[in-house]
């Protein structure tokens, strides 16, 4: 246990125990693993959907707002006129003791004022799309006590974006029923909606709301609910204006004692012939089905056993015990954690991302499985299905498309010429961690040509081709609209306000060359090659590597600018990430993927290239993305030089990208300098710095200011970013050096003596190996001796075909 001055890790729950309300921004976690999920922060604010946060919005929460975090499932007391919440917030009542424990798929919050003690726990339960509060309320006096309590929350009217906009209309549509203790929302069901909400109590209710204007009051905020400052709801009934849901329970309690409550806010669907039980009353049997599962506190708290019984066994599939608990703490618990949430919102719900906007990106889904393909394999392959099937026969991929539709976006498009390459990244993982070479050949048509039966392989094979297909005048891989950096855009030269820099494109000049899709290309085209052998396409793979060998050859030709990697030509043909340039001069993600990729190995570039990173690019709060900072708006770069210096893509530390710095130093078996870039953007190494980084402890963040921005070492947007799969996999796969391949799990460590020896469990495939790392005297780089089960063996690859069960591995580093 560590802490800061706003909370502390618990690692034994697996929880970080928040201990104030007034955290620097809201802290967050995540509900709901099966689609059904809620945000919600340290003070019980936030909010849930089904599936899609735009389209099945269910409760409503105002960005942007003031003041932060508005909106949440409120819990209030009225103790004989003291008004609080056991979250702390949204009265500001200071509280004798608060503690909000976020884990695994649920929080908890624990209040007490005046001898009253509040225990809120709010989770998602498995099976259900419904969120389960179960509160606790505890006289710890020795007098007895009457209070009141009462629930609170606001219901959006489904589509987020027409909930914040349409008022002409949605002022007009609201309405709900109630029946005993629950509220049910049916806005929109008279009509095309085979579907609504409800939330419901299981104890007899002392009175309700279901009309803001009741229940809140017109000028009043949720600080201070009219109902709940006059102890009385008024059982308002919402037609139109903005319905809501607030419950009141009058509590008597003896000294000492405890009554528990649970409350349910559910959401069903209901089949379109059996909507109505009567004229205008909606369907109750699926609402009352689901809510006789969690009518006790016996089956709440058994509800939440299930959950945190299926996360303790996800998280036993890959743990480590290694002399630094920062270590240990990262993965065993918040970064596998953090994977689950990037590979369910993808980037479309946070407290940065409205949920209105993108939907799953091709890129950032593809990536987010190589953090992910370990705990949920199935999962995994359901979603690159997905994937593919918004990819064209050409290779080239819409690049986002609508959870709820699985469509391609078609307002964005394709043209970003990195999408293609990413599936194969996320293939060969899948594969190799699953052992499922089947899948190879499962039949998924791509979009543009849905008769034609093509499978997994095709599209790796699209996916090559498109590249070779789309070089320009250095026989570099063509750009498209921008590569992995959406807003380095060399083909759209966007001078109007109200223009995407991404899709404004004006011509495509065929120029344009990005180096960083060069080094993708070599890397992931290697990884084609070595599939196409697998499933013995030898004329496919000897057909695909002289390509290969003719982009190492034009990387080093065109691509090399004295001491680095050069990162693109803009469609004037003129180098960027040169030292040509005036101002970005040197570019993080060319050094990542040409020496990921194993260029340089043999002449010394990729040692140069990565010297030249820790020399002008690394700096104490992580790597940055470029360097100098672009101090102009230029429309022929696009989107990169809007930002003012230090932030976001125009040299802040634009996290995502540091791992390929951590494995390609560990390629270079360059232990402590993969060890000190890692640390420097994982949450529990710079538990020190949150006052200055400002976002959760926990999770990573996209970006953290750089040394050009007015305030370093600030962080912004939180949760979801690919630095999490990617973080992971590179402390894993290259620093661990536990690596899955095709035929079983390679065990090729470079670590830092700082770690002391590692103990690892892990789960591979149906096998479960207990591996020993113990240091050598050396360099900590590849090893010197392995035994299986006391046995000694040649080389590094544990077999899968010989050992399947348990088994225990013994190694020793060089
Ligand atoms: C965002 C996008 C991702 C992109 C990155 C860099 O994180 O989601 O697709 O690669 O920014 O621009
Ligand atoms: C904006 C963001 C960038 C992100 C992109 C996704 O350009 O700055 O980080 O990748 O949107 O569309």
């Amino acid at each position: 246990m560590t802490s800061s001055s706003y909370g502390y890790f618990d690692d034994a729950n697996k929880e970080y125990v928040v201990t104030t309300p007034f955290t620097p921004l809201p802290w967050i976690n995540y509900l709901g693993n099966n689609g059904f999920f809620g945000l919600i922060s340290n003070t019980s604010g936030g909010y849930s959907f089904y599936r899609d946060a735009k389209f099945r919005r269910i409760t409503r929460y105002r960005y942007n707002n003031v003041p932060m975090d508005s909106g949440g499932r409120y819990f209030y007391i009225n103790d004989g006129g003291t008004v609080w919440n056991p979250g702390g917030r949204p009265v500001r009542t200071e509280l004798d003791h608060y503690e909000c424990r976020h884990g695994m798929g649920y929080s908890k919050f624990i209040g007490r004022k005046n001898a009253v003690e509040v225990e809120q726990t709010t989770f998602i339960p498995l099976e259900d799309t419904c969120e389960i509060h179960r509160v606790k309320v505890t006289n710890q006096g020795d007098s007895a006590k009457t209070l009141k309590l009462f629930s609170s929350l606001e219901w959006c009217l489904w589509n987020a974006e027409d909930d914040g906009a349409n008022f002409q209309r949605n002022f007009s549509t609201g309405e709900v029923e109630v029946v005993d203790s629950t509220i049910y929302h049916k806005t929109e069901y008279r009509e095309r909606r085979n579907h609504y909400s409800f939330f419901s109590v299981n104890a007899p209710l002392a009175g309700f709301d279901t009309d803001r204007q009741h229940f809140v009051g017109v000028y009043n905020d949720y600080s201070c609910p009219k109902a709940v400052m006059d102890s009385a709801c008024t059982n308002s009934e919402a037609h139109g204006w903005s319905p809501v849901a607030a419950h009141q329970l009058d509590v008597e309690l003896a000294p000492g004692e405890s009554k528990t409550f649970v409350f349910v806010m559910g959401y069903v669907e209901v089949d379109a012939d059996n909507k109505w039980q009567a004229p205008g009353i909606i369907n109750k049997a699926p609402a009352a089905d689901m809510q006789a599962k969690y009518d006790t506190e016996a089956k709440a708290t058994a509800a939440l056993k299930t959950l945190t019984d299926y996360w303790d066994n996800l998280l036993s599939r890959f743990t480590v015990k290694s002399g630094d608990d920062r270590l240990n703490r990262a993965l065993n618990i918040w970064n596998q954690y953090q994977n689950m949430v990037t590979f369910n919102m993808s980037r479309s719900a946070s407290y940065f991302e409205s949920g209105i906007g993108r939907g799953m990106g091709f890129r950032d889904s593809n990536q987010d499985t190589i953090g992910f393909a370990h705990m949920v394999p199935s999962a995994v392959r359901e979603r690159i299905v997905d994937l593919a099937a918004t990819q064209q026969s050409d290779g080239s991929a819409y690049h986002q498309y609508q959870p709820l539709t699985k469509k391609g976006n078609a307002d964005v498009g394709g043209n970003f010429n990195d999408d293609p390459m990413w599936l194969v990244l996320a293939v060969a993982n899948y594969v190799k961690e699953s052992g499922d070479t089947d899948f190879l050949h499962f039949v998924v048509p791509f979009e543009d040509t849905p008769e034609v039966p093509s499978t997994i392989y095709h599209h790796l094979k699209a996916s090559f081709y498109h590249v070779v297909n789309n070089l320009g005048p250095h026989q570099l891989p063509l750009i498209g609209r921008a590569d992995w950096n959406d807003c380095l855009n060399l083909n759209c030269f966007s001078t109007e306000p109200n223009e995407s820099y991404q899709t404004t494109q004006r011509g495509d000049s065929k120029v344009a060359e990005s180096l960083m899709i060069a080094g993708q290309f070599v890397l992931y085209g290697n990884e084609f090659v070595e599939i196409a052998k697998l499933l013995g396409m030898d004329v496919d793979a000897s057909e695909a590597q002289p390509h290969i060998d003719a982009m190492v050859a034009s990387v080093k030709q065109h691509g090399w600018d004295g001491e680095w990697f050069l990162r693109a030509y803009d469609s004037q043909s003129k180098p960027i990430g040169s030292q040509q340039n005036d101002e970005g001069k040197i570019f993080i993600e060319s050094q990542g993927f040409c020496t990921m990729a194993g260029i340089g190995f043999d002449d010394g570039k990729a040692e140069q290239a990565l010297d030249s990173v820790e020399k002008h690019l690394a700096c104490e709060y992580g790597v940055m993305l470029q360097q100098p900072a672009y101090s102009d708006y230029n429309p022929l770069y696009g989107e990169i030089t809007s930002y003012p210096p230090g932030y976001k893509e125009n040299a802040g530390i634009f996290c995502h990208n540091n791992p390929w710095i951590v494995v390609a130093e560990a390629m270079l078996g360059r232990a402590d300098k993969a060890l000190s870039y890692y640390t420097r953007i994982t949450p529990s190494f710079i538990e020190h710095l949150t006052e200055r980084h400002k976002t959760e402890p926990y999770v990573y963040s996209q970006m953290i200011s750089g040394q050009d921005a007015y305030i370093q070492g600030e962080a912004k947007n939180s949760w979801l970013t690919g630095t999490a799969a990617w973080n992971y996999y590179a402390a894993t796969q290259y620093i661990l050096g536990i690596r899955p391949e095709y035929n079983g799990l390679r065990i090729e460590p470079c670590l830092d003596k700082s770690l002391g020896d590692v103990q690892i469990v892990r789960h591979f495939r149906d096998a479960v190996y207990h591996i020993t790392i113990n240091q050598g005297d050396g360099t900590g780089k590849g090893i010197a001796s392995m035994t299986i089960d006391g046995k000694p063996v040649a080389g590094d690859l544990v077999e899968y075909a010989d050992y399947a069960g348990e088994h225990q591995i013994e190694v020793v580093l060089n």
